[in-house]
C-alpha cells in the first residue's frame, strides 16, 4: 500500500489508515482482530485509535492483537487524549498533570513503549496552549512519543500552535485530524490551506460521512436495521435529519453515477475523492465488518479521472461565507480556492 509522509515528522503512514473507533462497541474483539489481520495483509501499516474509544477498550484490543501476533514491528500507531475518561472532572483535558497520566495509561493499554503519533483530540479552551505544547514536547524528548498531532482545531488554533512550536523550538505539529468528506468540506475554508502552506499532514476522519456516502440511506426513509444510524433510534434519527438535505442527495447522485459507470461501489468513489485531494497523508477508514474493509480497500486499485474529480468537487462545493471569504474574492482579488482546485460562484457576483 502506498506510504505518504506525515507532515515533516519523518514518519510515513499508509494512504488508508485503519480507524478503530468501533472496536469493543459495534465491532467485537474477535472481528476487530480479523479486521486488523486483513488490513495488515493488504499492506496497511497505520492504526488510529483514542483513549476514549469505548473508554480504553479499543486501545486494549489493539494491544492484545499486537501482543498475540509475532513480528509486527512496522505498524505506526496513533492515539489521542482530551475527552473524559471517567466522570471525575480531573480525568480530561490537555493539562500537564492529566496528559502525563493519560499517556502512561495509553502506553500500558497498547502494550508499547512509544506511541508514534500522540494527538490532542480537540481544542481545550480550559488549558493554556503553552502548557499543552510544552508537555507534549517533553514527551517527545523523553522518547515516549515520536510526533505530535491535533484534531478538531479551528484554523486559528492550529496557526497559534504552529507559531508557538516554531518560536520555542519545540517538536512541530505533524498532523491535523479533521472531519473531511464529500459531505463535509468545511476545513477548506481555513485549516486546510494552512496545512498545505505549513506541510502539516491531514488525516481525514469520517471519509464516508459516517456511512452516508456508501449509499445505504435513502431519501425521506428514516434508517432502520444494522447501520450506524439504524442502531440508535434516537441519535440516529437526529443524525439522519441533519444530513437529509437536497445538497446531500445531489452529491450522492453524482457519486452513484460515477460508481455505476466505473462498476465500483459508491464507497470506493467517495474514498478516492478524499485520497486524491491535496495534502492528504492518510484517509482513516471506519469499518465494522471484513466485507466493508475489503470493499474499501478495493478503492486502491483504481483512480478517479480529472474529469470525475472535477464533477465531484463541483457538486459538493461548500457555500462560501459572504464575509470575509466572499469579500476577499470579489474585492481583493484573492483566489481563495486556487490551491484547492475548486472554483465556486462568489456569492457577491
Ligand atoms: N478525531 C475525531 O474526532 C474522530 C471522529 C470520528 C472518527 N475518527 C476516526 O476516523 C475513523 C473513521 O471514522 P468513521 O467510522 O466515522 O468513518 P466513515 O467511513 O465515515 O464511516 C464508517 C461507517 O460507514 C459504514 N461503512 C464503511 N465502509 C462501508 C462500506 N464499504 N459499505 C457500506 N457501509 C460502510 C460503517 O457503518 P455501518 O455499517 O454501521 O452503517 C462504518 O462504521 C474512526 O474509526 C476514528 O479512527 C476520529
Amino acid at each position: 500500500m502506498e506510504q505518504r509522509p506525515l507532515g515533516t515528522s519523518g514518519l510515513s503512514v499508509s494512504v488508508f489508515g485503519l480507524g478503530t473507533m468501533t472496536f469493543g462497541d459495534e465491532t467485537d474483539e474477535a472481528t476487530s482482530h480479523e479486521i486488523l489481520d486483513r488490513y495488515l495483509e493488504a499492506g496497511g501499516r497505520f492504526l488510529d485509535t483514542a483513549d476514549v474509544y469505548t473508554r480504553g477498550v479499543s486501545e486494549e484490543i489493539i494491544g492484545r492483537w499486537l501482543g498475540s501476533r509475532s513480528g509486527i514491528h512496522d505498524v505506526v500507531i496513533a492515539t489521542k487524549a482530551r475527552f473524559p475518561m471517567s466522570d471525575d472532572p480531573v480525568d480530561r483535558g490537555t493539562g500537564r498533570a492529566y496528559l502525563t497520566r493519560a499517556l502512561d495509561a495509553s502506553l500500558s493499554r497498547l502494550g508499547v513503549e512509544v506511541i508514534d503519533l500522540y494527538q490532542m483530540h480537540a481544542w481545550d479552551p480550559a488549558t493554556p496552549l503553552e502548557e499543552t505544547l510544552e508537555t507534549l514536547n517533553g514527551f517527545v524528548e523523553a522518547g515516549k512519543i515520536r510526533a505530535i498531532g491535533v484534531s478538531n482545531y479551528l484554523g486559528w488554533h492550529l496557526e497559534r500552535a504552529v507559531t508557538m512550536t516554531h518560536r520555542r523550538g519545540w517538536a512541530p505539529i505533524a498532523s491535523l485530524q479533521p472531519q473531511y468528506s464529500l459531505l463535509g468540506r468545511e476545513i477548506e475554508l481555513d485549516s486546510m490551506p494552512l496545512c498545505l502552506d505549513q506541510s502539516i499532514g491531514m488525516l481525514p476522519w469520517s471519509p464516508l460521512g459516517g456511512g452516508w456516502l456508501s449509499g445505504k440511506y435513502s431519501r425521506d426513509m428514516r434508517p432502520t436495521g444494522d447501520t450506524r444510524l439504524g442502531d440508535d433510534p434516537n441519535r440516529g434519527i437526529e443524525a439522519y435529519d441533519f444530513r437529509n438535505t437536497e445538497h446531500t442527495w445531489r452529491v450522492l447522485e453524482v457519486v452513484e453515477d460515477i460508481a455505476e459507470s466505473r462498476e465500483v461501489t459508491m464507497s470506493q468513489v467517495a474514498l478516492n475523492w478524499v485520497r486524491q485531494r491535496p495534502g492528504i497523508s492518510s484517509v482513516l477508514l471506519g469499518v465494522r465488518t471484513i466485507a466493508q474493509l475489503d470493499d474499501n480497500l478495493g478503492a486502491l486499485s483504481w483512480e478517479l479521472s480529472d474529469d470525475e474529480m472535477r464533477r465531484l468537487t463541483e457538486v459538493s462545493a461548500p457555500g462560501v461565507p459572504l464575509y470575509p471569504h466572499g469579500f476577499l474574492e470579489s474585492y481583493a482579488g484573492v483566489d481563495y480556492w486556487e490551491r484547492l482546485g475548486t472554483r465556486v460562484e462568489s456569492p457577491l457576483g
